[in-house]
């Protein structure tokens, strides 16, 4: 039986504790507070080249159900991102999360429902405090670095808002939204993993 009509508070709800983490990720956050150096801010560009790539062709691949009513062209990164880093310098090798995080979202190609939790992670992310995120980066390493974070949309709040009730209105079932609750638990572990990864990788560079 369809869960009650409010799947997106009850994602957001069951992934909050997460973001903050995720926020709070030291990697992200000496970014932002001018601390990282532009080679830190190719090597996260290069991972997510890698991450969105992977996600993109699952979602292509399996573009039905849910992800097809949630996906639209505008949130695609891939290019925007080459762009980014063949303005950084180049692409940087990705770490063995980065790695794993990619392995993981194509092993999902076909399961339109955890693979959502993949695309709600990434894109609305992406649409809220990327937002944040890019013009912070913006201001430090210049516009032609940060195109992955400007959108082709016009209002980016309308488009959450119908984001949000693209779900509240998919009719998942209790399994389902099980699966998608706890794949967005895994999208934020992924996320985090990459992050600390790249810390692991700057102190190595400062040792
Ligand atoms: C410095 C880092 C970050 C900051 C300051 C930040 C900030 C925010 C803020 C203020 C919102 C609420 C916006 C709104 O309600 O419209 C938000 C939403 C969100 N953020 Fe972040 N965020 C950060 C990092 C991340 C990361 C790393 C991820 C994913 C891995 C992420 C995923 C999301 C998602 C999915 C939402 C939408 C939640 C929902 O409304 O369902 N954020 N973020």
């Amino acid at each position: 039986m369809p869960q009650s009509s409010e799947l997106a508070a009850r994602l957001r709800a069951a992934t909050w504790s997460a973001h903050q983490a995720a926020a709070g990720d030291a990697f992200l956050k000496g970014l932002l507070r001018g601390e990282g150096t532009v080679d830190d801010f190719a090597r996260l560009a290069s991972q997510h080249l890698v991450v969105y790539r992977a996600l993109e062709a699952a979602v292509t691949a399996s573009r039905s159900g849910l992800l097809a009513r949630l996906h639209h062209p505008a949130l695609e990164r891939a290019a925007a991102i080459e762009s980014d880093v063949a303005a950084l310098g180049g692409t940087r090798p990705a770490t063995a999360a980065t790695d794993a995080y990619a392995e993981h979202l194509a092993s999902l190609a076909g399961d339109p429902v955890r693979l959502a939790a993949h695309h709600y992670t990434r894109y609305l992310g992406d649409l809220s405090g990327g937002q944040h995120i890019g013009r912070a980066l913006t201001r430090r390493f210049g516009a032609h670095t940060t195109s992955f974070y400007r959108f082709a949309i016009d209002d980016l709040d309308a488009f959450k808002q119908q984001y949000r009730a693209t779900l509240d209105t998919a009719g998942l079932d209790h399994d389902a939204e099980r699966a998608l609750l706890e794949e967005a638990g895994r999208a934020y572990a992924a996320s985090h993993a990459v992050h600390a990864s790249l810390a692991v990788e700057a102190a190595a560079v400062v040792a």
